[in-house]
């Protein structure tokens, strides 16, 4: 399987004395499984969400992969998501954990109260080995009520992430749509606590 661990080590070489924003977008707006120094809303403006990631590990397997998000450029879009400012050792479980086509981004955040930090952002570009691409949301809910991985079913992810989008007032129309389409498949059973 792909792994990014090394390369995200290269691109982004961190001072261990020197916090760093981290913006989330995904899993990473509801659940974060590492310490944090603080926690604030932020967007970032020129990519929009896209479940066009495949996952296996998380949320699917190497033979089923799942869906899951990643950024893609649009100018002018702005993507709402949760900053984190960590310590830089926090990376080397981030890395570990995104390892499945990652690759860490440096991007300008802006914050709700106006003011703005440079973070950076985990993104699965096209040409990595797990992408998976453009689908019609019909398809992509088709394809996530079926997947299952390690971390729970692909579901659940969707569904969280949607609530969390609406708890941080965000209108997200791609997800929104394929959370429509998954309930109307009548497949999942969310279990709301999950991790
Ligand atoms: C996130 O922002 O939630 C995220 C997305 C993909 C990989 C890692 C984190």
């Amino acid at each position: 399987m792909l792994n990014t661990t090394e390369e995200n080590r290269r691109r982004h070489p961190l001072h261990p004395d020197h916090p760093v924003w981290l913006f989330g977008y995904g899993s990473l707006i509801y659940k974060a499984d590492f310490p944090y120094l603080e926690r604030a809303p932020a967007s970032i403006s020129g990519w929009t969400r896209r479940f066009w990631q495949g996952s296996h590990d998380h949320r699917g397997t190497p033979k089923n992969p799942g869906r899951v998000v990643t950024l893609i450029e649009s100018p002018g879009t702005l993507c709402a998501g949760m900053a984190y400012r960590i310590t830089p050792d926090v990376f080397e479980h981030l890395d570990h954990r995104e390892k499945n086509g990652y690759l860490r981004f440096s991007t300008p955040m802006t914050f709700h109260t106006g003011e703005q930090e440079n973070g950076l952002v985990y993104i699965a570009t096209a040409d990595n080995g797990a992408f998976l691409g453009e689908a019609s949301e019909q398809h992509i809910a088709h394809h996530i009520a079926a997947s299952h991985g390690p971390s729970g079913s692909n579901a659940d992810y969707l569904l969280q992430l949607a609530e969390a989008l609406r708890e941080l007032g965000a209108h997200d129309a791609h997800v929104f749509h394929i959370e429509a389409a998954l309930l109307r498949t009548g497949q999942p059973h969310p279990t709301k606590n999950s991790p």
